[in-house]
């Protein structure tokens, strides 16, 4: 069969991973899909710096969508972030196109999903985000299509490895949450502009979409309550740590009298718990499912090698032509989600 030509709009520090990948792994991908993959065309803003990639043969577009239009890829890869502008526009534009899209963006899926997942399946396309949650663990595909025998009741867990760093060096090392923050930005973890991030939002967002997911309802960012992790002092951290817990930032879903819970806050956890364990960018998504009982996904959650890695899963499904419904089931059969009132436990 023909090769599947990738268009990658976005070359930070996933985009460059995901090229590089794609290269590294070509035969093995070919081997398991039964098709040749290769990188055909790239965008970015910025043409100079080096990312040390070798990118002969390869079109460059200054503008993400012309590329996502362009006859020269079947398949365009959005690494450009962001719930509107270029990235929006981008997936837009290749979607209209007839293109598949793999994206790591779960702030356009949070506030446009529902409309995305109904434009790709009017377009028979498929749009592919298992990138966007908890970077390199596969917690999409679980909820998706390993927990189809299950009703699920419960979804919680760290979410944003910038948070879980930060919190994780303030406490073993005193440092202040400036200076942690900072070494996140370095690493690639944080988001372009890191508020969403601590504020919560960057949980927000990935809570919101393993909701649609695991209990059948349309995406609502808006009806999570959020409160990040900027007001947290080492002090704070000290303080709990004499009560035997330690500060985490979780996100939780669960079903309610009446609809859906969504929260995300700073919450106390024994040190004697599984979740307190989880420490620097890792990440650990659990769920309450009624077969299998409770099941934890514990790994990388941010960096551009990890999150690569689901990005060229997605590729992957893609080349070998596996189509599921975006979230699950058919988009007109989604319940709309019905918000309910916050509890703190
Ligand atoms: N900024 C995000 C995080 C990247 O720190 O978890 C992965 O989505």
């Amino acid at each position: 069969s023909q090769s599947l030509r990738l268009g990658v709009a976005g070359l930070g520090t996933v985009g460059a991973s995901v090229v590089r990948m794609v290269a590294r792994r070509a035969g093995a991908i070919a081997a398991a899909t039964g098709r040749e993959v290769r990188v055909t065309a790239v965008s970015s803003r910025d043409k100079t710096r080096d990312r040390g990639l070798d990118l002969t043969g390869v079109t460059w577009f200054d503008d993400p969508v012309a590329l996502a239009s362009s006859g020269e890829v079947d398949c365009v890869v959005e690494l450009i972030g962001g719930s509107e502008g270029p990235a929006k526009a981008t997936v837009e534009a290749a979607i209209a196109a007839g293109k598949h899209v793999v994206t790591a963006n779960k702030a356009l899926l949070a506030h446009h999903g529902a409309a995305l997942a109904k434009a790709a399946e009017a377009k028979g396309v498929t749009l592919a985000y298992e990138a966007s949650v908890a970077g390199g663990i596969p917690v999409i595909k679980a909820l998706r299509e390993g927990l189809t025998g299950n009703a699920v009741s419960r979804v919680y867990g760290i979410m944003n490895g910038t948070c879980n760093y930060i919190l994780t060096r303030m406490e073993r090392e005193g440092l202040t949450f400036k200076a942690c923050l900072k070494d996140a930005q370095a690493l690639g973890y944080a988001e372009a502009d890191p508020t969403f991030d601590v504020e919560g939002f960057d949980t927000a967002h990935k809570l919101a979409i393993l909701v649609s997911l695991a209990f059948g309802v349309e995406i609502d960012a808006e009806g999570v309550s959020v409160e990040g992790i900027s007001a947290i002092q080492p002090l704070d951290l000290t303080m709990a740590e004499e009560l035997g817990y330690r500060i985490k930032l979780l996100g939780v879903a669960q079903v309610a009298e009446g609809g859906i819970e969504q929260r995300v806050h700073p919450t106390m956890v024994p040190k004697s718990s599984a979740i307190a364990q989880v420490m620097g960018v890792t990440n650990a998504v659990t769920i309450d499912a009624d077969a299998v009982g409770e099941l934890t996904l514990i790994g990388p959650g941010a960096g551009g090698e990890a999150t690569a890695s689901a990005v060229v899963a997605d590729i992957a499904d893609i080349a070998a032509g596996v189509a599921r419904p975006t979230f699950g089931r058919p988009t007109a059969s989604l319940a709309p989600s019905e918000r309910v009132a916050m509890q703190r436990h």
